[in-house]
């Protein structure tokens, strides 16, 4: 749907609209720009990447949103993200383009069979000057939010066929119907684009009751899942845009570090220290990939703690899991626990032994001919070996009963997430892949994955020593799988207990 459609009419603001006004409003502007880009690298890996797509759906029509403006109050919108599908299939990040459209169009050769898809990017193209949205639509009009692409600009640099917005229904609908051609849609990415979807399935005999629909509901789900599963290698463009990630996320470490004098200073030193990242992750990317976990003393227990309201204490622990995300919307997702005056307690040194000694087996099980589960199995056997030494399990109970899947499981209580997930557009990503290709999937070169164990005691936990209680500590890699092994894309970053200490005390520096 045109988010100028969409546009709240305030009754308080003035909006002339007199004629001579419009024309006053139009005249007078010096030519366009009209030089066209050139193809960008990241469209013509996209391009692959459809051909890929194309040959899984021969003769389907795959419909794939960017998504719309989502209103964050009144009339004003959040940040624009485009879904990540979306972004995958055109290479384009930031903020491009709300309401876009990408619709895969199978194509027939002479004897009428499959033969691949042609790309369409429907959106909204820049408005002539002589039009009220100009300077009057505060959403998309170019005196509002700049000028945006042309059809002719954005055909140019991805390399597809570019069409206008409003003749998406009457191509969504084209030649629609049983023995003819099928619709599949990614639902989740637009509401208004799959409802669209819906009614020109109905209106095409593509359904006519409750099974038919949610037979057609299962294809969309199959259409997510193949997009989702076809990120989990990433390609040698994606693996430079990880590192260009990773290299912007140490940097912003580092600022962070430089600054733990001034976060215990000025009080509330989670949120100093969530801003320090976010003005990096800005300045360097596109901003950060997930909301920044800044978590000092016991709030390092609480997984997702990303409130940062939170006082930074020397003498405790500050747990920072944070990443910052390209334009073009990779991200790292890295943790590192560091002592916030420069040296660990003897029982904060323990703990964060104990999970580097964790990591260090996880890391090592992250090579091919492993599966995506062996890393977690490695990690989570030292936690469980260091908990038992420690005396925490249930009385009795042994290495193997703990790790028991269906019967034991008695250490996650200080360790409850899995040690990795996939890395990439999304935080989480590849999350629809089936567990096959996922948890059970054999580790192949290009697959990029975090290695996270932690350990987590609460300040309220009896069953630990008091030494322990409110000490969290995570240690969070992002790798990349290669041929033989893996390779530490943020292994720049200080990981031993030494090495943090050292670089705490250095104020940054590595
Ligand atoms: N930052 C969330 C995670 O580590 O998965
Ligand atoms: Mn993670
Ligand atoms: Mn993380």
């Amino acid at each position: 749907m045109n988010v100028s459609e969409k546009q709240h009419k305030a009754e308080h603001r003035e909006r002339p609209s007199n004629e001579a006004f419009r024309a006053f409003m139009g005249g007078g502007w010096a030519p366009r720009d009209s030089t066209v880009p050139s193809l960008t690298e990241a469209a013509r890996y996209a391009a692959a990447r459809r051909e890929r797509l194309s040959a899984l759906f021969p003769g389907e029509r795959l419909v794939v949103p960017a998504g719309g403006l989502k209103i964050r109050s009144n009339d004003t919108d959040y940040v624009f993200r485009p879904h990540s599908a979306f972004a995958h299939l055109t290479g384009l990040g930031a903020d491009r383009d709300p309401d876009a459209v990408l619709v895969l169009e199978p194509r027939t050769d002479g004897a009428g069979a499959a033969a691949g898809h042609e790309a369409v990017l429907y959106f909204l193209p820049l408005a002539d000057r002589d039009t009220e949205e100009f300077f009057a639509d505060s959403r998309v009009g170019e005196f509002w939010v700049g000028a945006r692409p042309t059809l002719a600009s954005t055909a140019a640099e991805l390399g597809v066929t570019t069409r206008h917005l409003h003749e998406l229904p009457d191509a969504l609908a084209k030649d629609a119907g049983p023995g003819a051609v099928s619709v599949r849609v990614v639902r989740d990415a637009d509401r208004e684009v799959a409802a669209l979807v819906d009614t020109v399935r109905q209106q095409a005999g593509l359904t006519t009751d409750e099974a038919t629909v949610a037979a057609a509901q299962e294809a969309d789900l199959a259409l997510a899942r193949a997009l989702s599963t076809q990120r989990l290698v990433k390609d040698d463009w994606e693996v430079r845009q990880m590192e260009e990630a990773v290299e912007a996320t140490a940097i912003a470490f580092d600022a962070v570090v430089a600054q733990l004098p001034e976060a215990v200073r000025r009080g509330r030193g989670e949120r100093w220290v969530e801003g320090v990242f976010g003005l990096h992750a800005r300045h360097a990317g596109n901003g950060v990939g997930y909301d920044s976990i800044c978590a000092a003393g016991e709030h390092a227990t609480t997984l997702h703690w990303n409130r940062n309201t939170g006082e930074v204490r020397e003498g405790e622990l500050l747990l920072l899991d944070a990443g910052v995300e390209t334009d073009a919307l990779y991200t790292a997702d890295v943790t590192r626990t560091v002592p916030v005056g420069g040296t660990f307690s003897r029982a904060q040194r323990k703990v964060y032994e104990a999970v580097l000694a964790a990591q260090e087996a996880g890391l090592a099980a992250a090579r091919p001919g492993n599966t995506f589960k062996d890393i977690h199995a490695a990690a989570i056997t030292v936690i469980a070996e260091h908990l038992l030494e420690w005396g925490l399990l249930p009385e009795g109970v042994t290495l193997e009963q703990t790790l028991d899947a269906d019967t034991g499981q008695y250490h996650r209580r200080w360790m409850v997430h899995g040690t990795s997930h996939h890395l990439g557009i999304d935080v989480h990503d590849c999350a629809l892949a089936l567990r096959e290709d996922y948890l059970e999937g054999e580790l192949r070169e290009g697959m990029v994955l975090t290695v996270e164990p932690g350990l987590y005691f609460k300040s309220d936990d009896l069953l630990v020593p008091e030494e322990l209680r409110g000490i969290g500590v995570r240690i969070e890699d992002d790798v990349v799988i290669t041929a033989d092994g893996c390779r530490n894309l943020s292994a720049m970053l200080p990981r031993t207990a030494d090495e943090v200490e050292a670089w705490v005390r250095a104020g940054g520096t590595r």
